[in-house]
């Protein structure tokens, strides 16, 4: 992760965020390790959170506590209560900034109340799903604190979503399963960025894909790349795999797994665990739930069709894969760590509310991730430059 360690050699010299007491509610990998070890060679003091129970990576966890000195409150597979408490402490603990990743310690804060919002400087936010949360909470006038959204980031959308989500979600369903992409068909529901990234990897695996949309235009962006595109209840009967990523709820439910082939596969990429119906598709398995593979459960329905589970329905990438890959990381969390330390620089600077991160700080990034992967760029010539600035 050659931009954030650029980042943390920086921090280490110059302690912008001396005293600063930082909470994290993110996926405990190892990329997120480096994130918090480039906050403390800052200054800072941290305490970190799964962002999903099936993302943490125990060994990491235990390194970060020993060997870094970070409390960490995560075990891999914990369950909702235990992820409850352990948001809860680490508001508890009066962060001045909060790293986020679904928005649970921002959220947790204001539930608290004037307590846990009186010394909060701000935060970041990582994912498209904790930013929907947070703006809605700023539409009914309630949101107190600035969040900047690193997930909007120039940089970011480069890299994160549709790179990031398109190979790691696919990686975990090859992982847990070992299907075989080519020949078959992949049903994607969900057209954002991350929609199109998987899309986009499972027709280079040589899958026929599907794509299933409620939003018009990415609709017709998704046809217009060439995809088929329909309703999901008309996909169901055809899909061989199926991957949610909409950040929406009960996208497949009863009247789609009853349609869906024997052998079919169910995959989740978006943030939470209710884009499929689990409740329905235990009522559904008549003959029997069993599991099959680490992290493949099978469901069998009455007339003896089997429908196979990953991960719980948890978001595959991270459960039955590492997440996004260090490369992708690199950028995600360099802009994590450079929006903390303008969140700590200048405390004023952003009112209340979700904000852009700041051109310069996506800018830096850039420049240093090009660096790093050794490509260079034109300068705009001086004629060029005058030409722009006449239409200024
Ligand atoms: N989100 C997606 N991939 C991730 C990773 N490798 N580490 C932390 N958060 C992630």
């Amino acid at each position: 992760m050659p931009v954030l360690e650029a980042v943390g050699r920086r921090f280490e010299a110059q302690r912008p965020l001396q005293g600063v007491r930082i909470a994290a509610c993110l996926h405990v990998t190892a990329e997120t390790a480096n994130l918090v070890r480039a906050l403390i060679a800052g200054g800072a003091s941290a305490a970190l959170c799964s962002a999903n129970p099936l993302s943490t990576q125990d060994d990491v966890a235990a390194a970060l506590v020993l060997d870094h000195g970070v409390e960490v409150r995560a075990l891999r597979g914990e369950g909702p209560q235990t992820y409850a408490g352990h948001v809860r402490s680490l508001v508890a603990g009066a962060p001045q900034v909060t790293l986020d990743d679904g928005a649970d310690l921002v959220i947790t804060a204001h539930e608290i109340g004037a307590r846990a919002l009186r010394g909060l400087i701000g935060g970041t936010e990582e994912t498209t799903t904790g930013l929907v949360r947070l703006r809605r909470l700023q539409q009914q006038g309630e949101l107190r604190c600035p969040v900047l959204a690193v997930n909007e980031a120039r940089t970011e959308r480069a890299l994160n979503d549709r790179h990031g989500t398109g190979q790691s979600a696919l990686d975990g369903i090859v992982r847990a399963s070992n299907v075989l992409l080519a020949g078959h068909t992949v049903v994607v529901i969900g057209y954002g960025w991350a929609g199109l990234g998987v899309a986009e990897r499972a027709r280079g695996a040589g899958a026929a894909v599907i794509v299933c949309e409620v939003n018009p235009l990415r609709a017709l962006e998704a046809r217009m790349a060439g995809y088929e595109v329909m309703p999901a209840l008309e996909a169901a009967p055809r899909g061989d795999v199926f991957i949610t990523v909409t950040g929406s709820r009960r996208v497949l439910r009863g009247e789609h797994f009853e349609r869906m082939k024997d052998g079919a596969l169910l995959a989740n990429a978006g943030h939470f665990d209710v884009e499929l119906d689990l409740t329905e598709l235990r009522a559904l398995a008549a003959q029997g739930v069993r599991a099959v593979r680490p992290l493949v459960t099978q469901y069998q329905l009455g007339d003896g069709r089997r429908l196979n589970l990953l991960a719980q329905g948890r978001v595959v990438n991270l459960a039955a894969a590492d997440g996004h890959p260090a490369a992708v990381m690199d950028v995600s969390f360099a802009l994590q760590a450079l929006c903390v330390e303008a969140l700590v620089r200048d405390p004023g600077a952003f009112g209340p509310g979700v904000h852009p991160v700041p051109e310069r700080i996506d800018s830096e990034v850039g420049r240093l991730k090009l660096a790093a992967l050794g490509v260079r760029i034109d300068e705009p010539t001086p004629e060029q430059s005058d030409y722009r600035e006449s239409w200024g």
